[in-house]
């Protein structure tokens, strides 16, 4: 077989070079990354979630470093839509991978306002709704959790997000993961994206006191892997397939063998988070992995991979 090997992606009508994504929150809003790795090479650029007014999130210390990942709690810091719009959409808009800028809000209203605002600009491709923050007190995971809410506000942003894909970003705190799935896409989600971070709690034991300034943060990296797979291998299974809506699949992944684990689960896409801390070039790395795992496989193109989990 020849080594030139396909790994685009065709991601909710959008064709992606290949398929991977940096994931929210960890690599800004693309300007700071110039230096550290070739933005160019990916699939898709995730944004920072944007508010309608900017945030300054939570009083420090709000990073915590675990075995084997991090707890966050930043509480949604950003520069808000205005500014984003002067001062972050030129930089992204010269950018070849697709991109999506991560919605939040505390009203449905917000997210909606937001979604309206950018639902013309050219430079992006997508918005991913983010109703599964851990570390707000109103708005984030409240949205992302009641089937009902879930349906209300996706259906809310879906009307404004025009001609843009609407991709929305589950929690792994819920009871049955597919029934919120299911709301979304019945609701009009053009692609899911999951897991976000899971809850978490880190103690110092001689002051007894809980090392985030927030008391609890979200847990990431590569602790959350196994549990984020088996997620994404549930929606893909209970949902995604039947409605032949395209998953972008998160939680830990650091090497090419992590991400194709995801792709074989049944994601179409990934995305890079924590191990962009630890690694700012390595969703560039993952890129090539893939090809030449794809090469050793003797698999022409990627789209044989989704999903190919064998259970007999
Ligand atoms: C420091 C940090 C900030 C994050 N900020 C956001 C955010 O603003 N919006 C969002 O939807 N997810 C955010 N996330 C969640 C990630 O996008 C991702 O879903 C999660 O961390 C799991 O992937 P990972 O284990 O590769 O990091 C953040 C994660 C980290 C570690």
């Amino acid at each position: 077989m020849k080594e030139d090997v396909d790994i685009s992606v065709d991601f909710a009508g959008l064709k992606l070079a290949n398929p991977v994504f940096t994931a929210s929150g960890t690599c800004g809003y693309a300007d700071e990354l110039g230096d550290f790795m070739d933005i160019k090479a990916l699939g898709g650029f995730i944004t920072k979630s944007i508010t309608l007014k900017a945030r300054k999130g939570h009083a420090t210390p709000r990073i915590v470093e675990t075995d084997s990942g991090m707890l966050n709690a930043i509480g949604l810091a950003n520069i808000g839509l205005e500014a984003f719009i002067e001062e972050k959409l030129p930089v992204l808009e010269k950018l070849s991978a697709a991109v999506f800028v991560n919605v939040a809000g505390e009203t449905i209203g917000e997210y909606v306002a937001v979604a309206e605002r950018l639902a013309t600009e050219r430079a992006i491709a997508g918005f991913e709704l983010n109703i599964s923050c851990p570390n707000v007190e109103r708005g984030g995971i409240s949205f992302g959790t009641e089937p009902e809410q879930v349906r209300e506000i996706t259906s809310a942003v879906k009307r404004a997000a025009g001609e843009k894909v609407l991709m929305v970003k589950l929690s792994p705190a819920v009871t049955d993961i597919s029934v919120i799935a299911r709301a979304a896409v019945e609701a009009g989600a053009d692609a899911l994206s999951l897991v976000n971070t899971f809850t978490a709690m880190v103690i110092d034991i001689e002051t007894r006191r809980a090392v985030l300034a927030n008391k609890t943060g979200g847990l990431s990296g590569p602790a959350i892997r196994p549990i984020a797979v088996y997620l994404v291998n549930k929606v893909y299974s209970d949902v995604a397939r039947e409605h032949n809506i395209p998953i972008l699949g998160l939680g830990g992944i650091r090497t090419a063998s992590d991400a194709i684990e995801f792709i074989i689960a049944g994601a179409s896409a990934v995305g890079v988070g924590t191990a962009n801390f630890i690694e700012p070039g390595c969703a560039v790395k993952i890129v090539e992995g893939i090809k030449k795992y794809c090469v050793r496989k003797k698999i022409s193109n990627i789209k044989q991979l989704i999903g190919s989990l064998d259970i007999d």
